[in-house]
């Protein structure tokens, strides 16, 4: 028999039980295996983290220095990418671009497609974070022109992305530790979510049994969208147009609430919490002491906590528990980085990894069935086939 109801956007459906990461919505809670992330952004690095979230508890510095050590053996990427990556036009897009050289590192790693045993999920995954951040750096370089190259192994894992990214040619990269510490805290913020778009993506196409490249493509891919981590390098347009605007925000906030216009306050908004996110709190004041440790003045801030506080105070927001989120001020953290727009979301990619990787591997250990949600039919009834000359 068929189904009888639905749940469009899965609004109240849980699809799996998961010990990875506990989020409740009404409260603004959001812990990693049982570590609350004030406390993780606060004193923990990425690496640690992204540890934990796979493996479920925080590392020995002996574990953690032989995952660093499997990680950077892998840290490489075969030279054809180098001409695939060639291959796309300046202009595309970081995020396609992402998305098809994670799905185009399956070709490279046949060895990383079919693995059931837990070794062989390790020898992925630890493939996986060795060569994604290279990715990343590379359509950042494409797109500012600059010339392919690889870290330094003697760094840590995110000066090494900091410097794979930014160092010029004949250039002695000199790490910033605000730089450094700033990078760590946003993607630790990002790591994981639980069950959201991408995540959800990313087990889906791995419950297939389709590898784990081939699932994280999906999920980048996912994760592109303006509703969901695309919304990072939406925020900062919108706040730029304010800005271009002579700073007025009534507008955007009309725009916002009139249901005839599509535009939304983007930033603004969660499926989950209905307080406020505990991600956006964290950065809002990130983004004062980065600013404030790196000396960047930056007018898009002041209009960004402008419309915060208009819509906090606003009937149509509050009405509806519309909060900032994550994404609301992390592009200005960025933005002070020097990092450009379109790679925004690239860098939430990277923050999610080790989460959408803890989540795959979660799914295959668990031996979950092939996802496959049903539907409510509402088509035609049985007719029958008429020839091209009788349509
Ligand atoms: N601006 C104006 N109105 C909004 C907004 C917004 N940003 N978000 C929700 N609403 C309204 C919406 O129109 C609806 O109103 P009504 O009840 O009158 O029809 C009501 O609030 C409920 O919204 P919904 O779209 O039914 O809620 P949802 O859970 O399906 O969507 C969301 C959640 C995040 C997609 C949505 O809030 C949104 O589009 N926000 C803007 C994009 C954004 O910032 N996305 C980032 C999400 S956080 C992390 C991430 O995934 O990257």
């Amino acid at each position: 028999g068929g189904v009888t109801t639905i749940d469009p956007g899965y609004k109240n459906t849980g699809s799996c039980v998961s010990a990875i990461t506990f989020l409740d919505g009404e409260k603004g809670i959001l812990r990693y295996r049982g570590y609350s992330i004030e406390e993780l952004a606060e004193k923990a690095d990425f690496l640690e983290v992204a540890y934990l979230l796979i493996f479920g508890e925080l590392p020995t510095q002996e574990q953690l220095d032989k995952f660093h050590s499997d990680i950077k053996k892998h840290s490489v990427v075969d030279d054809d990418v180098k001409k695939i990556l060639d291959a796309f036009p300046k202009s595309a897009h970081p995020m396609g671009v992402l998305s098809s050289l994670t799905s185009a590192l399956t070709a490279f790693n046949p060895s990383s497609v079919n693995v059931d045993s837990e070794e062989e999920m390790y020898n992925a995954i630890v493939r996986i974070l060795g060569k994604f951040p290279i990715l990343v750096a590379w359509t950042m370089r494409k797109k500012m022109g600059l010339p392919l190259d690889y870290g330094s192994s003697s760094l840590g894992y995110v000066e090494n992305i900091l410097q794979m990214m930014f160092k010029r040619p004949d250039e002695n990269y000199e790490q910033n530790p605000i730089l450094v510490n700033a990078l760590d805290k946003l993607l630790i913020l990002h790591a994981d979510h639980e069950q959201n778009c991408s995540t959800s993506t990313v087990r889906i196409v791995g419950s297939s049994h389709a590898g784990l490249f081939a699932s994280l493509s999906a999920g980048i891919s996912a994760l592109w969208g303006p509703l969901h981590g695309g919304a990072n390098q939406a925020v900062l347009e919108m706040l730029e147009a304010i800005k271009e605007d002579g700073g007025d925000t009534k507008k955007y906030m009309g725009k916002a609430k009139d249901k005839e216009d599509p535009f939304r306050l983007m930033g603004f908004g969660h499926r989950v919490y209905k307080n406020f996110d505990p991600r956006a709190r964290i950065i809002k004041k990130a983004a004062d002491d980065v600013l404030g440790d790196l000396g960047v003045e930056d007018p898009i801030l002041d209009i960004a906590k402008g419309l915060e506080k208009e819509a906090l105070e606003d009937d149509y927001f509050v009405k509806r528990k519309l909060y900032p989120n994550v994404d609301f001020y992390s592009g200005i953290i960025y933005r002070s980085m020097n990092i450009p727009v379109e790679m925004f979301t690239v860098m939430f990619a990277l923050g999610r990894l080790p989460g959408w990787i803890a989540q795959w591997r979660e799914m295959r250990l668990n031996k979950e069935p092939i996802g496959r949600p049903r539907q409510v039919y509402t088509g035609e009834t049985l007719r029958s086939f008429k020839g091209i000359n009788e349509r």
